[in-house]
């Protein structure tokens, strides 16, 4: 009697294990695979209108606010490569690429205030007016994008 209980506790605690290794096992996939994707920002987020103009004295000064707070990862035309990129652990990606240069002004804004790390959150650090100006400068960068 004993041994057939204890044998029966075995079998509960190798299926218990069995399980869990399993349930682990996805969702370690469930978690990488999302972490694949691409950022996204809140709908309501995308809907906000840049109010600036992208006029000179605008780029001009978002060009200086994004050579003091972004190029170190961005890079000076925004594909990713400034000089402290390579240690990041992961890239910033192309800011002059289809996938960026599609996101709303609204949507960047949202982006650049929230962050993701390693990139920091400016909703402290820049203005909202700073932002836009930095966005109309990131809009600039498009010319630079392959296709
Ligand atoms: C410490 C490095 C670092 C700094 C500084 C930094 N970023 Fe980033 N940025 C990143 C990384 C890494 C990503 C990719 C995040 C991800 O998708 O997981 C990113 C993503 C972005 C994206 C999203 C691109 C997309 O298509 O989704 C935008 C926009 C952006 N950065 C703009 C800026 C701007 C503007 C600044 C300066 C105000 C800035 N970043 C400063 C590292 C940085």
């Amino acid at each position: 009697m004993k041994n057939l209980f204890q044998s029966k506790t075995k079998k509960g605690i190798m299926l218990f294990i069995l399980l869990s290794s399993i349930t682990l096992t996805l969702s370690y996939v469930a978690f990488s695979q999302q972490k694949k994707e691409e950022w996204e920002s809140p709908p309501a987020a995308d809907k906000k209108l840049n109010p600036l103009k992208p006029d000179l004295a605008g780029i001009a000064a978002g060009k200086t606010l994004y050579t003091k707070e972004c190029f170190s990862c961005h890079g000076k035309t925004g594909k990713g490569d400034g000089p402290a990129a390579a240690a990041l652990g992961k890239s910033p990606g192309d800011l002059s690429s289809k996938m960026t240069q599609d996101h709303t002004d609204g949507a960047l804004l949202w982006k650049i205030q929230t962050g993701k790390p390693p990139m920091p959150s400016y909703q402290k650090k820049l203005s909202e007016i700073q932002i836009w100006q930095v966005i109309n400068y990131v809009r600039t960068l498009k010319a630079t994008a392959k296709k």
